[in-house]
């Protein structure tokens, strides 16, 4: 833990103003959940503000799923019984769709629709959506134009970079967003090419935080309160988003968020909190999924919560091999019981 800061740059930012404002909404925190497919679904969402009220985004959804009404957008779509504003985020290539998308997302109770211009996936590029959309600046600008004039919620973009580092178009794209309306922007500091490759280039953010007025949101490799002041620092950003580093350490961007706003580093929960946070966790999996799915869609929960943990090989067999509930619900109180004298990892 980075204790170092918790006097001097601790300090420094309380005296920053730790919350967003987005048109009407009001986020009480500068520590966003990034969206990520097959994560960041209503459970996760829900666990990761036990700890902090977060403007928390869903997973990807495709907008003509939503106007098929599929079943798995509609369950990407529930937004029900959740604290905290929720960014619902659309993909898509057809301006017009995504707009009737928005609607109906607005309709469920999206705080704020997000549109993907960053996912790199070669099936989501290949349709002309994500990260391709930064290659037509215009298509793009009429895809952002539509949903902003299809709502009356704000409208948000994420983006990479640019494509490749030849085409770094953040900032062109991020002007073209903020003329139509757009009112936040979150930029993955890669390259669409680059995927995961390489450390994420905090400083190329202030190029777009320079051209625009509205607020920008850093994102890329944020792992603990020390990146996070880095990242804040360097970037000039608003606030920043943590997707890959919350996997099994939901309690995180609460602690970074508390960091920011008066310098306190919150001790690690103890393994007696982590099982019941396992175990609040897996219960609304099974709610939000059924029986069968909710156990299969744990297993990556689980095994992140028992990562570096005695015993987490044996634990990962159980529950990868069960389909029984309460075998899964018996192995993970004993598996945390039996390192309850473990104080921190
Ligand atoms: C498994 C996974 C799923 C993702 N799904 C999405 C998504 O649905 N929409 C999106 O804009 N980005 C998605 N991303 C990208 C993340 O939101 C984020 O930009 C990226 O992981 C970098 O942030 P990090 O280093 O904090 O993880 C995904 C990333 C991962 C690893």
């Amino acid at each position: 833990m980075p204790i170092i800061y918790a006097n001097d740059i601790g300090a420094y930012f309380m005296s920053v103003n730790n919350s967003i404002t987005v048109g009407n909404v009001t986020i009480p925190s500068r520590v966003f959940l990034a969206p990520l497919s097959g994560i960041s679904d209503q459970p996760f969402r829900k666990t990761v503000n036990k700890y902090s009220t977060n403007l928390t985004y869903s997973e990807m959804i495709a907008s003509a799923e939503i106007i098929r009404c599929t079943k798995q957008s509609k369950r990407k779509s529930t937004l029900l019984g959740e604290e905290g504003p929720i960014a619902v985020q659309l993909a898509g290539t057809e301006p017009y769709l995504m707009g009737e998308a928005a609607k109906i997302l607005e309709d469920r109770g999206a705080s704020i629709i997000d549109i993907n211009f960053g996912c790199p996936a070669k099936s989501v590029v290949k349709k002309l959506s994500g990260s391709a959309l930064m290659r037509d600046l215009t298509l793009a600008t009429k895809i952002m134009d539509s949903v902003v004039k299809s709502v009356s919620i704000p409208v948000t973009v994420k983006m990479r970079m640019g494509w490749d580092n030849e085409t770094l178009n953040a900032p062109e794209l991020s002007i073209l967003a903020e003329e139509v309306g757009i009112q936040m922007i979150t930029v993955h500091g890669r390259t669409r090419c680059q995927f995961f490759k390489d450390q994420a280039n905090w400083k190329f953010i202030r190029e777009v935080k320079k051209s625009v007025g509205i607020p920008v949101i850093a994102n890329g490799d944020i792992k603990n309160c020390e990146d996070a002041v880095n990242c804040l620092t360097e970037s000039g950003a608003d606030g920043i988003m943590i997707g890959r580093a919350s996997q099994g350490r939901p309690w995180l961007l609460g602690h970074i968020s508390q960091f920011l706003k008066n310098g306190v580093i919150v001790p690690l929960p103890t393994m007696v909190e982590r099982k019941s946070l396992a175990i609040n966790h897996f219960h609304e999996m099974l709610h939000h999924y059924g029986i069968e799915s909710g156990i299969r869609n744990s297993r990556k929960h689980m095994a992140w919560y028992s990562r570096g943990i005695s015993g987490a090989n044996v634990f990962r067999n159980i529950i990868n091999n069960t389909m029984d509930p309460f075998v899964v619900r018996s192995a993970i109180e004993k598996f945390f019981q039996s390192n309850e004298r473990i104080f921190r990892i």
